[in-house]
């Protein structure tokens, strides 16, 4: 069995990449499934939203280092679902300028050497184009690309898919895509017209259900609780527990 090892990224911040990473972990983990979530972002987010907040230990940076094992960082956070945080030299690590695609290798590696036992892994991405991102993206063959609905965000995509472009023409590969709408305003016009656009540029690459914009999103981060422990059976827990049924059949619009 072989993991998929799938890249939430979107070099804008905000657009809902750590909610889209943690809260589609935990509905898959939820299924049965082994999933485990890597806090690329050296702001580390994705460790405080799910209630982990010792920022001193040591993480991926250690894996991307050379100096630990996957394996070894996993932290089980819960049922099903571990937790690589993102470590104290992570930062470092992004402002690296030599030996790129060398440290693009040991993150690869480890994935493919360490990954064995679990269904999915999600690596939630900083919000940049640098170096954590090149190795995520040397690492991966799927992305998962949360978008917001607004027109800013159709320049942040074009902008986007060129670095994609670019790295597949260098790693010779073609990654499996997908775009998640999330912070979804259905009453909002422009919402519906950029989602419209959206799916003209990229038919059959959008997940099915998208993910409304809501309070109780916006509030879980603050007590390190997923949608599922914050608000089960709310309108953000179904479509959170919606899009994971999409992700695994590949349900797109
Ligand atoms: N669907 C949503 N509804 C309400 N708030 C959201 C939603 N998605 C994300 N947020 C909030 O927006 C902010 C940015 O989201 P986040 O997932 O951290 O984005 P990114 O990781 O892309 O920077 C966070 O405060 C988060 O709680
Ligand atoms: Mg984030």
């Amino acid at each position: 069995m072989t993991a998929r090892i799938v890249a939430v990224l979107n070099q804008k911040g905000g657009v809902g990449k750590t909610t889209t990473t943690l809260n589609l972990a935990h509905a898959l983990a939820r299924l049965g499934s082994k999933v485990c979530v890597i806090d690329l972002d050296p702001q580390c987010h994705l460790a405080v939203a799910l209630g982990a907040t010792s920022r001193q230990q040591s993480g991926i940076d250690a894996v991307m280092l050379g100096q630990a094992s996957l394996h070894a960082q996993r932290l089980p956070i819960r049922e099903d679902l571990s937790l690589i945080a993102a470590g104290p030299r992570l930062q470092e690590i992004e402002q690296l300028t030599e030996g790129g695609s060398h440290r693009g290798d040991l993150l690869r590696k480890a994935l493919a050497t360490d990954a064995e036992e679990l269904d999915f892994v999600f690596i939630d991405c900083p919000p940049s184009s640098g170096i954590l991102v090149a190795n995520a993206l040397i690492a991966v063959d799927e992305l998962l690309v949360p978008m917001t609905s607004d027109y800013l965000a159709l320049q942040g995509l074009s902008h986007l898919m060129g670095t994609i472009r670019k790295f597949e023409a260098a790693l010779q590969k073609k990654y499996c895509m997908r775009l998640v709408m999330s912070r979804y305003l259905p009453t909002r016009r422009l919402s519906r017209d950029v989602l419209e656009t959206i799916k003209k540029y990229f038919p059959g690459q959008i997940l099915a259900t998208p993910i409304r914009e809501t309070s109780a999103l916006a509030e879980c981060p603050s007590f390190g609780k997923t949608i599922f422990e914050y608000r089960p059976g709310w309108r953000s827990a179904q479509d959170f527990a919606a899009l994971a049924e999409d992700f695994l059949q590949d349900r797109v619009m």
